[in-house]
């Protein structure tokens, strides 16, 4: 472990003694503020609620998993956590569906209104499905999966780019009480397989190809790649995203009905034969609803497991007050639905809560730079919601792109993945946002399953400071700990009490869950991020403290990359540092032969006075080619 030392370096917001004073001072009811949290005695404004949700955190969860959730049977106990013990349970006794949460309950009051609009790789070619349609759809594949054999606590892999019948997936397996494991459909055949087998998975959700950008990719033969190293594969759904026939092998079954191309009214006859009418599976708080992997520091992706009740309850509560989601609203996540950003903002998040989600499947430049705002003004979209990766690529190519397309439908623009620097931070608010949407700078993992810190949780008014996350979402307490990185001291992020979001372990590894997140400071869950916070209170997220790095705003572990650069015969060994790699003769080594990392990183930092203890380099000569290859890069 390379942490060291390890005090408090100071707590969140203010000292909570104070909370249980502000309890009883006032006796409005929060309705106006938050409707959900309405009743609570003594809270009258938004700050107030802020502490009372941390404070009394059992009061809140409960007050707000009643009103915002369909229950089966209600809960008995809020939550049994011992975060120093890796116990995180949340809503025992409950029984709920979650996709009776996405779908039925707003068939029932507003069948019409529409769930998913699929924004197809082909430009202004997209499809609208209803409430109402998008529940038929679900029902027949849960149906089509009932009959196949997948069972409750069964987990189904999915490799799909983000469409309807990736959300309708997802949620069949919500609705018959199977897990789902999707994989981001631009990962390899090797990675596709690791997750497979790791997942245990005995059915896989594909397409014949996939299109983006243009490009066709060939998904199901990746697929057929993978599994000849998964033997628990059994059978293979396919479906057609473009007219190209595939090869099928006795596993494959196909899904011929459904046809990315064609027409809303004929979406509809995806698998005719199967019934528009599948009942729910009556689901724990805590059975898997997910798993969803992750890069770590050493090789091998972590199997983040979330739940029914908690993870669904926080995507909910998020989306709607961090972007300011109002009924009607129509919303856009531009992430794939293979990252967690997809899984909580393009389906659970703003399913749960009836609204009106965007599903992108293209490229920010396909078929050119305007085609997030072309978008945005075909589709009225209100919250929009992108990586600073993208927003600094379109800064690049100019204003005149944005400039072509009507953007006053836009209300809330949203960030998140990696810090987002000032120039893009300004650039996305003053000639996207016409400086009149407020940026929301979102910090989060796929740990915590939904957005820990972001400027105006509670506030919709709050002051915003540019690239800075701010303040903590209700029921989160952010603590800031004093550490040691590889000799040089860093503050580090921690969270000081559960939340209904958060990642419950790994599968296959719960030693490596409690180890990870809850060991290096007992009773807090570590993040991996460093972190500061100004004098009036505001955090900002500095980025990752260990050896992952941040492609893209998408999480890859050095080991990962180091394996395939080392692949490379030109290349005879590789370390990668926050994203940035050169070539050099040699790597400073120690005399046990391990990379001394934080060497590199001091020099790709320039920080060449703080490069700390050499003794037990093998040569400290390379330090010296080292900065010498660095500045003639630059
Ligand atoms: C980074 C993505 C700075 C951070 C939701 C975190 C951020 C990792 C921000 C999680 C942000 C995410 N500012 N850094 N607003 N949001 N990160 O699991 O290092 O793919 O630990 O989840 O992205 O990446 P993940």
């Amino acid at each position: 472990m390379w942490l060291s030392g390890g005090r408090m370096a100071s707590v969140g917001r203010q000292s909570f003694g104070s909370c249980f004073r502000v309890l009883g001072r006032r006796g409005c009811n929060t309705a106006a503020v938050m409707p959900e949290a309405a009743g609570f005695e003594g809270v009258s404004d938004r700050s107030d609620l802020q502490d009372f949700s941390v404070c009394s955190s059992d009061s809140f969860w409960a007050a707000v998993a009643r009103q915002r959730l369909s229950w089966i049977r209600p809960f008995h106990t809020v939550q049994d956590c011992d975060l120093s013990q890796g116990r995180i349970r949340w809503f025992e006794g409950g029984k709920l569906n979650v996709s009776v949460n996405c779908l039925d309950r707003h068939v029932h009051t507003c069948p019409e209104r529409v769930a998913v609009i699929w924004e197809r790789d082909e430009p202004k070619s997209e499809v609208k499905l209803s409430y109402r349609q998008l529940l038929e759809m679900t029902c027949r594949l849960g149906n089509l999966l009932r009959r196949r054999g997948v069972k409750k606590g069964d987990c189904v892999t999915i490799y799909m780019p983000p469409c309807p019948l990736a959300v309708a997936s997802m949620l069949a397996c919500a609705r018959i009480g199977a897990a789902h494991n999707v994989v981001f459909a631009g990962f390899s055949a090797d990675a596709l397989a690791e997750r497979i087998r790791d997942a245990q998975s005995s059915t896989v959700i594909t397409v014949n190809q996939g299109v983006r950008g243009g490009k066709v990719i060939e998904l199901k033969k990746t697929v057929d790649a993978a599994i000849q190293s998964c033997p628990t594969v059994q059978q293979v759904f396919v479906a057609m995203r473009t007219e190209n026939p595939v090869v099928m092998t006795a596993k494959d079954v196909a899904m011929e009905e459904v046809r990315g191309h064609i027409s809303n009214q004929n979406l509809l006859t995806v698998l005719t034969c199967e019934d528009t009418v599948c009942e729910p599976a009556g689901m724990d708080s805590e059975d898997t609803l997910f798993l969803l992997y992750t890069s770590g520091s050493t090789g091998k992706p972590k199997g983040l497991v979330h739940t029914q009740a908690g993870y669904l309850l926080y995507a909910a509560l998020t989306h709607r007050y961090v972007f300011s989601y109002h009924d009607g609203d129509v919303f856009s996540c531009v992430a794939d639905i293979g990252w967690i950003t997809g899984h909580s903002y393009s389906v659970y998040g703003p399913l749960a809560n009836g609204g009106t989600t965007v599903l992108f499947e293209s490229t920010p430049i396909y078929p050119d730079p305007g085609r997030y705002w072309e978008m945005v003004q075909r589709l009225k979209i209100n919250q929009f919601y992108g990586a600073p990766t993208a927003i600094r690529l379109l800064l690049k190519y100019g204003d005149k792109w944005v400039h072509k397309y009507d953007r006053s439908t836009l209300k809330t623009l949203g960030s998140v993945g990696e810090p987002i620097n000032t120039e893009a931070w300004e650039w996305y608010h003053r000639v996207v946002g016409q400086g009149r949407c407020p940026v929301v700078d979102t910090w989060w993992q796929t740990e915590t399953g939904g957005i820990c810190i972001a400027p105006r949780p509670a506030d919709p008014d709050a002051e915003i400071v540019p690239g800075m996350a701010m303040r903590p979402f209700f029921g989160i307490k952010p603590v800031l700990m004093d550490t040691e990185v590889y000799g040089s001291s860093c503050v580090s992020l921690c969270i000081a009490q559960p939340w209904p979001g958060m990642a419950r372990t790994i599968h296959n590894d719960p030693q490596r869950f409690t180890e990870t997140y809850c060991q290096p400071y007992p009773g807090y869950f570590f993040t991996g991020d460093g972190a500061y916070r100004s004098k009036e209170g505001y955090y900002q997220i500095t980025g990752r403290l260990d050896d992952v790095i941040n492609v893209s705003g998408h999480r890859i572990g050095t080991a990962e990359i180091e394996d395939v650069l080392n692949q490379c015969s030109a290349v005879a060994e590789s370390a990668q540092l926050f994203g940035f790699s050169q070539f050099a003769q040699r790597l400073p080594k120690t005399r046990s032969g391990k990379i001394m990392r934080r060497v590199l990183r001091k020099v790709v930092d320039s920080e060449l006075e703080g490069l700390g203890d050499l003794s037990t380099l093998d040569d400290p000569e390379v330090v010296q080619e080292i900065i010498q290859g660095h500045h003639d890069l630059l």
